[in-house]
């Protein structure tokens, strides 16, 4: 019994692999850089605001791990090449990606601009797109297997008045995911999504602070948005061995949100 356990425990561990999160600088990406680090992952930290991923690798650094803060703008291709060659040479070759950065800019359709459009598919789809060829590149190159993470979102599967360029890019994003698991899979690659539901960060916190925001999460299903720590499970499992053969998933994190009609 203790044995069985003991290897179940030890499928969900991240122990020399390295991970590359985007958007590590607050929110989402911010919690599963560190519950990677504390599985066992060596973490390189990417984000814009590089003060605050300097904060998360002393952190981690503190608690026995080990992590790179990393300057990224991943709307810049260019810089995304840098980065993973900087990692590559100061942790290894980056065998778990976390495409998280993201932007969410309410606006009805008519009231979307080109740019909002714009800016939203750059961050929110390309971006990735463009981190998991680069990932994945050098992972065939170097004949190693490995696990493509995308934050979609509910939004990607539903969609809600004032969110038509947001909810489009992430619904890109779910399909692409798809299209990479078919043809990753021979390379040993698995690429799945998390589509999370509501979860209070810098993102929305202001309208989640209203009374607006507050009724409007009681209505949701599960009466509340998110915590953090209910998508480090899911994550873990996408990541690690215990999702072995677990591929081309859009998992939905949400309490029960995204099955209701309304
Ligand atoms: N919170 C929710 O309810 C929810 C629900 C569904 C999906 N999501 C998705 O979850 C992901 C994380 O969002 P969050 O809720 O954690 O929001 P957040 O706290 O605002 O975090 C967004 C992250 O994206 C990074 N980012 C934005 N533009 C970037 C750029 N051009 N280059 C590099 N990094 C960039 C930000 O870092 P810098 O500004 O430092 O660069 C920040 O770390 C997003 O993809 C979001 O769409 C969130």
């Amino acid at each position: 019994m203790n044995d069985a356990t003991t290897a179940l425990d030890n499928s969900f561990r991240l122990d020399g692999r390295v991970a590359f999160v985007t958007g590590a600088s607050s929110g989402i990406g911010q919690a599963l850089a560190l519950a990677f680090a504390r599985a066992g992952a060596r973490v390189a930290l990417t984000a814009r605001r590089v003060d605050r991923l300097a904060e998360l690798a002393e952190v981690i650094t503190a608690e026995g791990g080990q992590a790179l803060a990393v300057a990224l703008d991943v709307t810049d291709r260019a810089a995304i090449t840098r980065a993973f060659d900087d990692v590559a040479a100061q942790l290894g070759i980056p065998d778990l990606i976390l495409n998280n950065a993201g932007v969410a800019k309410p606006a009805l359709f008519l009231k979307t601009d080109a740019a909002t459009l714009e800016s939203t598919m750059a961050t929110n789809f390309t971006a990735a797109w463009n981190v998991s060829q680069e990932a994945a590149r050098r992972l065939v190159a170097a004949k190693r297997g490995g696990s493509i993470i995308n934050i979609t979102s509910v939004l990607g599967i539903g969609v809600g008045a004032g969110h038509a360029a947001y909810s489009a890019s992430k619904a890109a994003l779910a399909h692409a995911t798809r299209a990479m698991a078919l043809e990753f899979v021979r390379y040993g690659i698995r690429v799945n999504g998390i589509a999370p539901g509501w979860f209070v960060t810098e993102m929305n916190t202001d309208f989640f602070a209203t009374e607006e925001g507050v009724a409007y999460l009681k209505k949701t299903p599960p009466g509340r948005a998110g915590r953090l720590e209910e998508l480090v499970g899911p994550a873990l499992l996408l990541a690690s061995d215990a999702g072995s053969f677990v591929n081309g998933v859009i998992l939905t994190v949400d309490g029960g949100h995204h099955a209701a009609l309304v």
